[in-house]
């Protein structure tokens, strides 16, 4: 046995840690020459190193929540529901089940859907509460609203879901018994 062994190995991999960080952007998550598209990290077979390969998608509507990500959000806005809803329920679960759309399960329990997110309230029974429509599609549109800190993405601000599409939502949300 050589117990000093153990706590060397431990130095040198400390020792190392500053020298890997080094390699990474000063800002890994986005890229400066362009700031819509953040980094994916990707493994360098056998070599112990991170590639960053930029994100195909435009990540413009979706700003990290990143100290480091110093790029101007648009301000919180609150918003009426003109007139009646005149939303399709069929069509808001699409929505809210597509991941270039809304995908609202990644965060919140939807009936029929086996792998939600729990990051959000389940929305299960949701038309029990009997909310009024403007709320509901407050809540979507730009959640900060009602809670600055939220991690809801502000859809209808910035334009990540259209009004009808946000209507959509709503009259699905109210139709779940
Ligand atoms: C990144 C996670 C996340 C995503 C994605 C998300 N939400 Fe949320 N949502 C939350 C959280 C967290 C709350 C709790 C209140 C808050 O913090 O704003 C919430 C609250 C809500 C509420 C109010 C719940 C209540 O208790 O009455 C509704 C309605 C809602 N979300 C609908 C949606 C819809 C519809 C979508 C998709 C278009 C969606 N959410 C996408 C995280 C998320």
């Amino acid at each position: 046995m050589q117990p000093a062994l153990i706590p060397l190995g431990v130095l040198l991999a400390l020792a190392a840690w500053p020298a890997l960080a080094g390699e990474l952007p000063p800002d890994a998550a986005v890229n400066p020459a362009a700031p819509n598209k953040t980094l994916e990290p990707r493994v360098v077979v056998n070599s112990g190193r991170l590639e960053w390969a930029p994100f195909k998608r435009d990540l413009t509507a979706w700003p990290t929540l990143s100290h480091e990500d110093k790029r101007p959000t648009k301000k919180p806005r609150k918003v009426k529901l003109p007139a009646a809803l005149k939303g399709d329920p069929q069509r808001g679960r699409d929505i809210a089940l597509d991941p270039s759309k809304g995908y609202c399960v990644v965060c919140h329990q939807i009936p029929g859907e086996d792998w939600p997110g729990t990051v959000g309230s389940p929305l299960l029974h949701y038309a029990q509460y009997k909310y009024p429509d403007a709320a509901i599609y407050q809540q979507i549109f730009d959640a900060r609203v009602l809670n600055p800190n939220t991690v809801m993405p502000p859809y209808g601000t910035n334009g990540i879901l259209t009004e009808q599409e946000i209507r959509d939502l709503v009259a699905y949300l109210q139709s779940i018994e």
